[in-house]
């Protein structure tokens, strides 16, 4: 049976987490400063504990990490434990993926977004000034390590960035699951134990598509669902990416309206199941200067954009269309 690429250790309770580092091996876990005083001790090796923003996703990080490992005489075999969000997998991933050529790594992704995403598909990687992850490789962990326990402490606001990518994932395969998880009473999806199978779903829908595409040449395009507008919009408003998302995970549902692909009654659960887990639904970007950020979208291939857009909740397509007629079929949307 050929191996998995991503194996993932699901702990919807307390967990030892200690037990699951067999001590035969030498591990430094690399901790996001603002969680550290509260789950450090978890951790029973060698730790380095940084500061996080998006800023030190950078190689000016890299280098100083790698400097760190270094004087910790990390060799080979030393297994790196990244800790945090996604930035500190992006980040620790990419450095793990490189120094001495590749150390094993294991993700313990804290947020919700690093949970059913980040922390899953094998691109590690940094920005380049204002252009992001353009600096990455494709490397597997050893294994991420799901403990929804951590998202007892996570604000709200990034808890809704999660969120956001989680509903993507069932819009795209798991019709059942969106609709048992927008049926839960607002307070049962905060809570952790209960949205633990969720996320286990969410992980393991990215897991399959990933495993299917490992290098994103096609079926990993769906995982873009919403982000095309996403991007485009961040482009010219300041505005979280989890918003951004939910935006245009609209957008694309209207667009599929229009296409005949989505009914319009499904497209309106789509939107209301958006706006009951506290996304944002309507634009705060016009449609003209939507399309006219596409052009800067690196996933575009000359002027054609493979969008992903829905047939019904739970199956999603990709399909090209020209930039110059998206302009036409996406003019008055809003
Ligand atoms: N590689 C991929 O496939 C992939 C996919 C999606 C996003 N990303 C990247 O992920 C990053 C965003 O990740 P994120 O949203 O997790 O952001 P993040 O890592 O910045 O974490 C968000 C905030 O939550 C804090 N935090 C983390 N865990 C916590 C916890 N348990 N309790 C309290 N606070 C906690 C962090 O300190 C930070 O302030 C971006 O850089 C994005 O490019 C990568």
């Amino acid at each position: 049976m050929q191996k998995p690429i991503i194996s993932l250790i699901n702990c919807p309770g307390y967990v030892d987490l200690p037990a699951l580092f067999p001590k035969e091996r030498r591990y430094i876990s690399i901790i996001d400063s603002s969680i550290a005083e509260m789950y450090r001790s978890y951790f029973p090796h060698p730790q380095i504990v940084i500061d996080v923003s998006e800023e030190c996703k950078s190689i000016k990080e890299v280098e100083r990490l790698a400097t760190l490992l270094l004087e910790m005489e990390a060799d080979r075999e030393t297994v790196i434990v990244a800790v945090g969000g996604g930035v500190i997998t992006d980040l620790v991933g990419f450095v793990a993926s490189t120094y001495m050529r590749g150390l094993p790594f294991i993700f313990v992704p804290t947020t919700l977004l690093a949970m059913v995403d980040a922390s899953i598909g094998g691109k590690n990687g940094v920005n380049l000034g204002v252009y992001k992850n353009i600096i990455g490789v494709f490397r597997q962990p050893e294994c991420t390590v799901v403990c929804p326990q951590f998202l007892q402490t996570l604000p709200q606001k990034e808890y809704r960035q999660g969120l956001a990518e989680m509903v993507k994932s069932f819009i795209i395969a798991d019709r059942e699951r969106y609709f048992d998880f927008m049926n839960l009473p607002e307070k049962e999806r905060q809570e952790y134990k209960t949205i633990a199978p969720f996320i286990t779903a969410a992980a393991s829908i990215k897991r399959a598509i990933v495993e299917s595409d490992p290098v994103e040449k096609g079926e990993r395009k769906l995982l873009n669902l919403g982000h095309t507008f996403a991007h485009a919009i961040e482009l010219v408003e300041n505005i979280s990416h989890g918003e951004a998302v939910g935006i245009g995970i609209t957008l694309a549902a209207k667009l599929s309206v229009r296409l005949s692909l989505l009914d319009q009654l499904e497209c309106n659960t789509i939107i209301s199941g958006l706006e009951k887990i506290g996304l944002r639904t309507g634009s705060p970007v016009k449609m003209d200067q939507v399309t006219d950020g596409f052009k800067k979208d690196k996933k575009r291939s000359g002027d054609v954009i493979h969008f992903v857009l829905i047939k019904k909740i739970g199956e999603a397509v990709v399909v090209p269309l020209q930039i110059d007629k998206l302009k036409e079929l996406l003019y008055d949307l809003s």
